[in-house]
């Protein structure tokens, strides 16, 4: 038992990311394995949610971002995407009285005109009752796609140009940076792909440029507090270089 404890690293808060990036993945396949439908998986995978993001508060980081839905989910089955949407609803009713316990600051990245008017109107209220929250900033991408994000930035960008603001030669990296939905927060610095997939999906592409990744075999809905901790682990064990020696 000793020695176990000995062997166990848990991350000095120098190795701790500042921003995680986490790609809920499996929910699909947690069902299936179950003979369930698959809009269960995505009721236990919200579930872990909930868990996960309180953990991580609890753990210190600063910004956790979540990928709850992408530009190219819309290409499930219309039964599935509803039953998404009406987790996120419960989630948001839910929270809005929930958060007020939390210190957590919720932001929603990603495109939400499509969204149902009442679903968008939760989101807002959301955001606008936990704006002065000082503990984690937690953003939940929903309709989120990492090239939708960067072509947003550009257009914005581009019609500076357009007014004659702005002149093309002139453009830099932040200009394109800064007009990202997580501009003004903490570089990523870990993204987390549970499922066995080991791809990026779409998820955070310009932020990610130099982010560690973790990908671990255990299904979504099964994740644990303590698989959050075996990747803290691995991060601060990783040597970041930045292009450096
Ligand atoms: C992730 O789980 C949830 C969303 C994409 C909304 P999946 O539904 O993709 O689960 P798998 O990958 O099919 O197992
Ligand atoms: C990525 O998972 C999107 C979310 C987890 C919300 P997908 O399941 O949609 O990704 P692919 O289709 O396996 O690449
Ligand atoms: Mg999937």
């Amino acid at each position: 038992m000793g020695l176990f404890r000995k062997k166990t690293v848990t991350p000095e808060p120098s190795v701790l990311p500042q921003h995680v990036g986490i790609i809920m993945d499996g929910n699909g396949r947690w069902a299936k394995k179950r003979g369930l439908p698959r809009k269960a998986g995505h009721a236990a995978g919200a579930q872990t949610f909930r868990t996960i993001a309180k953990y991580c508060e609890k753990r210190g980081i600063a910004c956790l971002t979540v990928y709850a839905f992408s530009t190219e989910n819309w290409r499930r089955p219309a039964d599935e995407v509803t039953a998404i949407m009406n987790l996120l609803r419960d989630y948001l009713k839910e929270s809005l009285s929930d958060f007020k316990q939390e210190n957590i600051r919720v932001r929603f990245i990603g495109d939400r005109t499509p969204l149902a008017d009442d679903l968008q109107r939760l989101m807002q209220e959301a955001e606008e009752s936990t704006a002065h929250k000082t503990g984690m900033q937690l953003n939940i991408a929903v309709n989120y796609g990492g090239r939708e994000e960067i072509l947003h930035s550009v257009r914005r960008l581009a019609k500076r140009v357009a007014d004659g603001e702005l002149s093309p030669d002139a453009l830099r990296e932040e200009d394109i940076g800064g007009g990202l939905y997580t501009a003004d927060q903490p570089e990523l610095d870990l993204i987390l792909r549970p499922s066995g997939e080991y791809r990026l999906s779409n998820f955070l592409l310009w932020q990610s440029a130099y982010a560690e990744y973790v990908f671990m075999d255990v299904l979504w809905p099964d994740f644990k507090p303590h698989d959050l901790d075996r990747a803290l682990e691995e991060y601060a064990g990783r040597h970041r270089r930045f292009g450096g020696v």
